[in-house]
């Protein structure tokens, strides 16, 4: 079974760390959040992927290529211009031609397939969406299905007396090759606002299926930021790179900490991290591959992606520093999030 991965949104609102990255190529933990993706996948059977992009595909590209060192298939779908999250299942048809899986890949959760994939079977329906209970759901689309778990309508962004239940979109669809007869081609088409209504109006059978288990999306910096703390407090079980050093503290090879350093949990350290004398790292902190921090330098509730430098002194909490951001001595960062030009990711 192949699963599309749909890539190509703009981001807009995670800029400027989306400037000249895809949002799921966004680091969670050290590692593009489409790695965990593709190996969670992977585990749970999926060896076949389509990504659909458009916003810098180059970096997706070069860093999967054909997707072999993760053991898997993956093949692109480019579009011209953001075709939107149906536009973009119509420019990849040519390459889906049995029931297939679509994923938002900005969306973190490690769904169980096969639970869903028994639903969708059952229920012989034309789409299966996986859905998600939410507490407040007064800011999503809200489903309303009947006993069978067909799907009634959606009713968007409801005041919360008005909710018929808590149960949103979780970004995760199970779909029908047929599916694409009620999708124009050639130009953008949302499947929230235009597909999914109209095969419920023509009454084709759209179910949802409740998907236990972590699911946030990682749109904004503070959902961005958010995600992370979830994973160093183990909410829910993402595989972390290094060694767990103490109770909440894991470090990466090659660490260098100089003398006086205070780790203070939880804190991700990634490979070749060099800390400075008496800098104080965490609570709530994320350290990328090959970063300098430098002496008595502060970090807390901050991510820094890979090849960040810090120098002396510096003191950082709710930031996030993109790749190779530079940050001068002896200055304060408080809810910044800093991008410099790129060069080119690889794996
Ligand atoms: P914002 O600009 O911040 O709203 O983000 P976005 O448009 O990138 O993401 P949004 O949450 O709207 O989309 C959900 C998922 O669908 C993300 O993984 C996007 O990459 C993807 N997506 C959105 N629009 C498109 C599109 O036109 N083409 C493709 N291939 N994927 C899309």
């Amino acid at each position: 079974m192949k699963a599309l991965l749909l890539a190509g949104g703009l981001g807009t609102r995670l800029r400027p760390l989306t400037e000249n990255l895809p949002k799921p190529m966004a680091p969670i933990a050290n590692r593009p959040w489409l790695e965990h993706l593709i190996t969670h996948l992977r585990e749970q059977g999926v060896d076949q992927f389509v990504i659909a992009a458009h916003h810098c595909s180059d970096v997706i590209r070069r860093y999967f290529g054909d997707g072999r060192r993760w053991g898997v298939k993956i093949e692109y779908a480019l579009e011209p211009f953001p075709m939107g999250t149906a536009g973009a299942i119509k420019n990849a048809e040519r390459l889906l031609d049995e029931r297939f899986l679509v994923f938002n890949a900005d969306i973190v959760h490690l769904p169980q397939l096969i639970p869903l994939l028994e639903f969708h079977r059952q229920h012989g329906g034309i789409a299966t969406i996986a859905l998600t209970e939410v507490d407040d759901p007064s800011s999503y689309g809200v489903v309303e299905q009947d006993d069978t778990g067909r799907i009634l309508r959606f009713i968007e962004k409801p005041r919360p007396e008005e909710a018929p239940s808590n149960r949103i979109n979780a970004g995760l669809y199970i779909l029908e090759p047929e599916v694409m007869r009620y999708i124009p081609a050639q130009r953008e088409v949302s499947i929230e606002r235009e597909t999914f209504p109209r095969l419920i109006q023509e009454n084709a059978g759209v179910y949802g299926m409740v998907s236990s288990g972590y699911w946030r999306d990682m749109g904004t910096p503070a959902r961005y930021r958010q995600v992370h703390w979830d994973a160093l407090d183990r909410r829910f079980p993402l595989s972390m790179q290094g060694r767990q050093v103490q109770p909440g503290v894991w470090t990466g090879e090659g660490v260098e900490l100089g003398s006086g350093v205070l780790l203070v949990p939880p804190v991700l350290i990634g490979n070749n991290v060099k800390v400075g004398d008496q800098a104080v790292i965490g609570p709530y902190a994320v350290i990328g591959d090959n970063c300098y921090i430098g002496a008595r330098v502060h970090c807390s509730n901050s991510i820094l992606w890979d090849r960040s430098v810090v120098r002396d002194g510096s003191r950082l909490s709710n930031s996030i520093f993109g790749y190779r951001t530079v940050a001068p001595a002896g200055e304060e960062f408080k809810n910044s999030i800093i991008n410099q030009p790129q060069e080119v990711m690889q794996a």
